[in-house]
């Protein structure tokens, strides 16, 4: 069983943590709930305050404000990290670049922004919890996907063949980092509801919003949904799954 202590004395960093993040801030609050000390990233610090003022008990939390794009600086900055809060029982790394890049608009610029943060950051996550004296025993990262990176969607290949690649991403790690005892997950959600999915609707036609609901069998999720599978793969519950995707789509991909 997860309880609320399930997390109790551990040190989670979560990337993508931004209260404006309806993901992000649901996965911040489910982990706090069942005690871990979270590391909150992402660019803006206020925005990282605000999600922490918005936890049990805020004081134990961390804010650190840091650009993942900086690819090559990560490793030392969680080593850094790892001084100052204690050693990482996990990662969980939800930043993300989304939106829609028809082929014709793709430019080696766009390409560099989907991949470097979609990609190339949580490849640096990894090489960072895996250097001596930051991963605490049994440590496990958490990739957050996509279902665009299972089943193809018009005028989302950048962010689709980066979601794609994540999932390669998370089994070859999961290889890499079982000697160590160390697991490697990826979720990939479907269309959950929230500012991202009010955005999405606003672009579309009544009949094309129904359409997009419609392929969702048990209609979209809430960001409550993807918290909970991150806490289920981050916990001693799943200590013997790793290389796993995920989906948390109600149907979507079935
Ligand atoms: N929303 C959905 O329906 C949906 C569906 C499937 C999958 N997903 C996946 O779920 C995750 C969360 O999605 P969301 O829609 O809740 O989040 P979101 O609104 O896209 O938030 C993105 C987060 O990433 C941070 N971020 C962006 N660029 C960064 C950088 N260079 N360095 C550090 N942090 C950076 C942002 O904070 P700053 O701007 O302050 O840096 C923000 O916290 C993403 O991986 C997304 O692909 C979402």
């Amino acid at each position: 069983m997860i309880t609320q202590t399930a997390f109790e004395g551990k040190t989670i960093l979560l990337t993508g943590a931004s209260s404006d993040s309806d993901i992000g801030l649901g996965i911040a609050q489910a982990l706090a709930q069942c005690g871990a000390r979270l590391i909150l990233v992402g660019r803006r610090r206020e925005e990282l305050e605000k999600t922490r003022d918005l936890l049990a008990n805020p004081a134990k939390h961390s804010v650190e404000p840091f650009d993942l794009y900086d690819m090559d600086a990560i490793p030392a900055w969680m080593a850094r990290l790892a001084v100052a809060h204690g050693k990482l029982s996990g990662v969980v790394h939800s930043a993300s670049v989304q939106g829609y890049s028809p082929v014709n608009t793709i430019k080696k610029q766009h390409f560099e922004g989907y991949f470097l943060l979609n990609v190339g950051a949580p490849m640096a996550l990894a090489r960072g919890l895996h250097q001596r004296g930051v991963a605490a025993e049994n440590a496990s990262m958490v990739l957050i996907g996509s279902s665009a990176g299972l089943r193809g969607m018009k005028g989302r290949a950048l962010y689709a063949s980066s979601k794609a690649a994540l999932v390669g991403l998370t089994k070859s790690l999961a290889l890499e980092f079982a000697k160590r005892r160390m697991r490697v997950n990826c979720i990939a959600p479907a269309l959950i509801r929230g500012s991202k999915s009010d955005q999405q609707f606003a672009m579309l036609s009544e009949e094309q919003g129904k359409a997009l609901e419609a392929i969702h069998p048990m209609g979209l999720g809430q960001p409550h949904n993807v918290a909970d599978a991150v806490v289920f793969l981050l916990s001693d519950m799943a200590s013997w799954v790793t290389g796993v995707v995920l989906p948390v789509d109600g149907g979507f991909v079935a």
